[in-house]
């Protein structure tokens, strides 16, 4: 029988807090197609790394009074250890704020500013003055507008469901600091994705997702795809953008990058080499994710490795969410489990 060569991914989990029985759903439910594939004698390869990047991390540092890189490393051990514990088998676990996802990030931005896919923007949002710091949505809260709840997040009201965006709540309040924010305006670097509506569309043709997830895609492209906002103002834990002073890539361009990157530094140990693995075409690429990030995954993903020459991938495998008692897992409630409990 014809051996395959198999790449797999599990998402990557984020550096800002431990892995739970949510996660294991994923890791565990890879690790058992990765023990197929191995047992059957394919050549197979389980690829993961911490998602380092981003607010999250910057602000739990901070209140840890660590530096983030700190902070990334003593939780990636800890990961580590949780996943060991569980018999998980990576062949490489790695880390996102490596310099390999570095050069391979700057490497498909830069490759996407020459294709004319990057634009810049002058983007209005909330400004803690106090901490200097741009608040995204959900570092804002107040009174919703619609049922008058107190203490509610910017994007939705989690008493009456209403949705709208943080400019319409009352009294809105920064919960970094608890000052009342500004609205303060500063360019941002957008992709843009409707110039790959092609690549996507005559991908997702190949077969690469079932068929309830291609319906929910149906969707997204029905309703057109808009310009992806990749840049984050300092200060901000992660990659800056080339040419610029204060600009960085936003968590999500950098994080599935970090599939490649992991699998540079794994091929480079092993004496393989990357563009035979991830360029070949001799490799099948399946990753596991969560129906939370399939936009990411199924059209992101499969344009910024158009634009860097790399191949899409052979299958995106699409799980739901853990519930315990029909809900969602909750702190409050006590329903929140950690893997090491
Ligand atoms: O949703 C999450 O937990 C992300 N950290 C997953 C990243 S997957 C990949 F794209 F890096
Ligand atoms: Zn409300």
């Amino acid at each position: 029988m014809k051996k395959e060569k198999v790449l797999i991914t599990s998402a990557l989990p984020y550096a800002n807090g431990s892995i739970h029985i949510g996660h294991l759903v994923e890791y565990i439910q890879t690790d058992i197609w990765v023990r197929f594939q191995k047992a059957i004698g394919n050549d197979c390869y389980y690829m993961c790394a911490d998602d380092t990047h981003g607010t999250a991390v910057m602000l739990s540092a901070k209140e840890k009074g660590v530096a983030p890189e700190v902070l990334i490393e003593s939780v990636n051990a800890e990961h580590q250890a949780d996943f060991n514990g569980f018999g998980i088998d990576f062949d490489c676990y790695y880390s996102t704020h490596s310099p390999e996802n570095q050069s391979l990030s700057e490497f498909i931005y830069q490759e996407a500013k020459e294709k004319g896919a990057i634009s810049t923007q002058d983007v209005e949002q909330f400004f803690d003055e106090k901490e200097g710091i741009f608040l995204a949505d959900r570092y804002v809260k107040g009174t919703c507008p619609y049922c008058q709840a107190e203490d509610q997040y910017g994007d939705a009201c989690e008493k009456c469901f209403a949705t709208y965006t943080p400019d319409d709540l009352i009294n809105p309040f920064s919960t970094i600091s608890g000052e009342t924010p500004v609205k303060k305006t500063s360019e941002h670097y957008f992709f843009k994705l409707s110039q790959f509506e092609d690549v996507i569309v005559s991908w997702l043709d190949k077969g690469p997702v079932a068929t309830d997830v291609r319906n929910k895609l149906k969707e997204w492209l029905d309703q057109g795809l808009k310009e992806w906002d990749i840049s984050r103002d300092a200060p901000y834990f992660g990659f800056k953008i080339p040419d610029t002073e204060d600009k960085y890539f936003y968590v999500w361009l950098d994080a599935p990058v970090g599939y490649i990157a992991t699998t540079q530094k794994w091929a480079t140990e092993q004496g393989l080499s990357l563009d035979d693995i991830w360029r070949s075409g001799e490799f099948e690429i399946h990753h596991f994710i969560g129906k939370d990030i399939l936009y990411f995954h199924t059209l992101f993903w499969p344009a910024m490795l158009h634009v860097g020459g790399f191949q899409a991938p052979t299958k995106v495998n699409v799980h739901g969410f853990l519930t315990v008692n029909g809900e969602k897992m909750s702190k409050s409630r006590g329903t929140f489990i950690q893997a090491k409990t």
